[in-house]
């Protein structure tokens, strides 16, 4: 167990940037609710703190708070807006509410240039703010470290106590400096040095997983995804040929991406693959289902027989191996976190039954996505597994609104290899997190050489994120778009129109099932 910086997630938005960036810092990095005691806490090697953000004020009645021995622990700490907040009335600072709040960016003066925190940083830079309260008066042994236009006391700092806030979000790439005041945080006032690195982590996985299974038997669903692919990669690694995939392929994943799973694992990395070619019997279930849900469902349930029916025939089987990844984890209890409305039941091959017995290995678990693509590389995967765009698990049939049917799924497909094909090659910069086609229920008329056309409208999707939480639509350029949309109508039978989605996520969902 390398040492740890702990986060205390307050319900902030940008909580899992924060643990990302100092994991990329080369700091290891987890994210625990805002009030884990400082019992808990301190059995775990905790080297610092940082306290996230969060919608509340601290001014508010029942306010959440932390255990004051966290506070007390003697250990560097960083608060991050409502964080810093929370801290300055910890401590006693005066605190008010602002008669506007403040939000988005703003220029940082720096009051005292012999901080460690601001090393680097220059006079004046340009930091994100989000905030409706305001520290104004500090207690002994604290000094205000910088100011805005807006707000007197921007980040505070009382280096005997290593206890820091700012009231910016460093973890956002809006503010130009904010790497560099994580790591100052990370190196000069906690003195953390690169201590988290993929490979020792490989190193020990391997141990571990050999250890515990031994002798015995395990097996993998691979679903053509980035996730399961690295985990069976690792564990593989590990026990070699006593680990058995399963690759169902229900016939809705995207052009050549089959191929290309079972080419990986068979040819190069020379993996025990058992291949079920169930694309028919998907496309039979599907027949006719038009609602979105019961799509997902109905391949969900579907997925799951068929792994069954493959496992039951490998005897003596003891583990399963799954992709799960630290997002899915982190438990998440926020202030105003209440029952999560469903949105879309997300099928992955994550959910296998209980009842099959078998004990889970989820190497992945403490680890980021792109943490998952590092070791992917690292392994050996290729590029073209690795550097996967995130896919549906119930695939191309949450891009076909309205039934499947073999028609439309070639259609989507086509569409699809040219929106990523043009995507790739036109090499953007920033690169969009996420782009492909979704066939529409609607038709409308066209004319090609001299005749009319009725045929079917498709729409192109691309966007930007972060994490897919939420999503901005990519300003694609009109001549990349122009030639995507020729080429689909020209190359993809029966389209004749393309339109472009311009919605952000929220209101709307990435996918439009
Ligand atoms: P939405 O459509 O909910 O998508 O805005 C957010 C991100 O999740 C992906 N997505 C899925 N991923 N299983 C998955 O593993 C699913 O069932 C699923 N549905 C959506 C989507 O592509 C986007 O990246």
């Amino acid at each position: 167990m390398p040492r740890t910086v702990f986060v205390l997630d307050f319900g902030a938005q940008y909580v899992q940037l924060i643990a990302r960036r100092i994991r990329e810092l080369g700091v290891y990095c987890e994210i625990v609710p805002y009030d884990t005691s400082w019992n808990t806490l301190s059995l775990r090697r905790p080297a610092a703190l940082v306290l996230s953000g969060g919608p509340e004020s601290a001014l508010a009645e029942g306010a959440p708070g932390m255990d004051e021995a966290v506070v007390e622990s003697g250990l560097p700490i960083l608060g991050i807006c409502y964080g810093m907040q929370l801290l300055a009335r910890e401590v006693g600072a005066e605190l008010v509410r602002l008669d506007h709040a403040e939000y988005g960016p703003a220029t940082l003066a720096i009051r005292d240039r012999e901080t460690p925190l601001f090393d680097g940083v220059p006079e004046e830079s340009r930091v994100w703010m989000s905030h409706g309260d305001s520290v104004v008066v500090l207690p002994h042994g604290y000094h205000a470290l910088a100011s805005t236009a807006r707000c007197h006391v921007a980040a505070m700092g009382n280096p005997e106590k290593k206890i820091y806030g700012v009231q910016f979000h460093p973890e956002v790439v809006h503010t130009e400096y904010g790497r560099t005041i994580l790591e100052n945080f990370l190196r000069k006032i906690a003195a953390l040095g690169h201590e988290w690195k993929l490979e020792s982590f490989l190193e020990r996985s391997i141990e571990e997983i050999r250890a515990r299974v031994g002798s015995d038997k395990a097996i993998c669903a691979l679903s053509g995804g980035v996730d399961s692919a690295v985990a069976a990669t690792l564990v593989a690694r590990a026990i070699g040929k006593q680990l058995t995939c399963i690759f169902v392929d229900h016939g809705l994943l995207r052009q050549g991406e089959a191929e290309q799973v079972l080419t990986a694992f068979r040819e190069l990395l020379h993996l025990n693959v058992v291949a079920v070619d169930a694309r028919e019997a998907f496309l039979r279930k599907l027949h006719g289902v038009a609602d979105p849900e019961r799509k997902r469902v109905i391949i969900g349930h579907e997925f799951i027989e068929l792994f069954e029916r493959e496992a039951a025939k490998i005897p003596g089987v003891k583990y399963l191996v799954q992709g799960t990844l630290y997002p899915d984890v982190i438990e998440s209890k926020t202030p105003q976190s209440k029952a999560g409305e469903k949105i879309k039941s997300h099928h992955n091959v994550g959910g296998l039954p209980e009842h099959m017995g078998l004990s889970l290995i989820e190497p992945l678990r403490s680890l980021f996505k792109d943490e998952v693509r590092e070791l992917g590389r690292a392994l050996g995967l290729p590029e073209n597994i690795v550097a996967r765009q995130p896919f549906p698990g119930p695939g191309l049939a949450v891009r076909i609104i309205g039934a499947v049917t073999a028609e439309r799924l070639a259609i989507v497909r086509g569409a699809d290899a040219i929106v990523r094909e043009e995507i790739d090659a036109a090499r953007l910069d920033p690169h969009p997190w996420q782009y492909f086609a979704v066939l529409t229920p609607v038709k409308s008329v066209g004319v090609m050489g001299d005749g009319r056309t009725y045929a079917n409208l498709v729409a192109i999707r691309a966007i930007t994120s972060e994490d897919g939480m939420t999503a901005d639509w990519a300003r694609l350029p009109h001549q990349l778009l122009e030639r995507i949309s020729a080429r689909i109508v020209n190359e993809v039978r029966g389209v004749n129109r393309i339109a472009y989605d311009i919605t952000t996520k929220p209101p709307a969902t990435v996918e439009w099932e």
